[in-house]
């Protein structure tokens, strides 16, 4: 199942701008997060249809922990009624619901309320939604690190595996940010090695299936070299190795 989704495209998006989307229109944060939600459901909705077989989004790095106190429970109450709301759609929808990231320090009943999301929605086929939460990708390498200690040689997809507690992941092919800043803020480092980079001055909240396609035919415009020479290019040298 996930082997047919590894033939599509791995897209992260860093969702940020939340805040400053509902601060320029007199809102409070919360109301920035909630529309946060929204536009997660409409690009869940339209990647499979733009060639997106697993999307990663940044929901909550470990890092937020450092935002006010009720900015957290707001944040975590949200997650919550996204679990519980919308795991009959990703089901009717086809879509396979993992979180990565630390458990061990959110509220009580949200981590149960994931393993329940992610058992129920195991069986999506069209699109792997993976959610970071209290997430950090030099922490998932460190602990990845103290697994492979002691298992001898090691190939970059048998740690691929560690970092990613997925059999099988495909690299990131786009990481998308919004909002106009231009970081990675710690997200997804390994599998990122290659991945070709988006950012837009949307705020997150008025991302729209139109902005996901833009930024996929942006990518489909690049030329991806993976370290190597321009094909043409590798033709070239070739011929002229083969006739010294
Ligand atoms: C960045 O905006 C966004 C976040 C830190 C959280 C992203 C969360 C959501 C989209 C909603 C909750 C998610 C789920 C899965 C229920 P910011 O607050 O840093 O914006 P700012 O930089 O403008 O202040």
């Amino acid at each position: 199942m996930q082997s047919d989704l590894s033939s599509k495209l791995h897209v992260g998006i860093i969702m940020d701008g939340n805040g400053r989307w509902a601060t320029r229109r007199r809102l409070s944060r919360l109301r920035g997060h909630e529309a946060g939600v929204e536009a997660i459901r409409r690009i869940v909705e339209a990647a499979p249809k733009q060639g997106v077989g697993t999307l990663t989004l940044y929901a909550f790095s470990s890092d937020n922990w450092r935002r006010p106190k009720a900015e957290v429970s707001a944040l975590m109450a949200l997650l919550r009624f996204y679990l519980a709301s919308e795991v009959e759609s990703l089901v009717k929808n086809g879509v396979r619901l993992t979180v990565i990231g630390r458990r061990d320090r959110l509220p009580a009943g949200i981590a149960d309320a994931i393993g329940r999301a992610e058992q129920s929605t195991a069986d999506g086929a069209v699109l792997h939604l993976r959610i970071a939460v209290d997430y950090s990708a030099r922490d998932a390498i460190l602990k990845a690190a103290a697994l492979a200690a002691g298992m001898g040689d090691l190939t970059r997809e048998g740690f691929s595996r560690l970092v990613t507690g997925e059999p099988f992941l495909r690299d990131v092919d786009l990481v998308i940010r919004t909002s106009g800043e231009q970081r990675l803020s710690d997200f997804m480092l390994w599998e990122s090695a290659y991945a070709e980079l988006h950012f837009t001055q949307r705020m997150w909240p008025e991302f729209q299936a139109e902005d996901l396609a833009e930024a996929l035919a942006s990518f489909h415009r690049r030329e991806r070299r993976f370290g190597g020479l321009q094909p043409e290019l590798q033709e070239m040298v070739g011929e002229m190795e083969m006739s010294v």
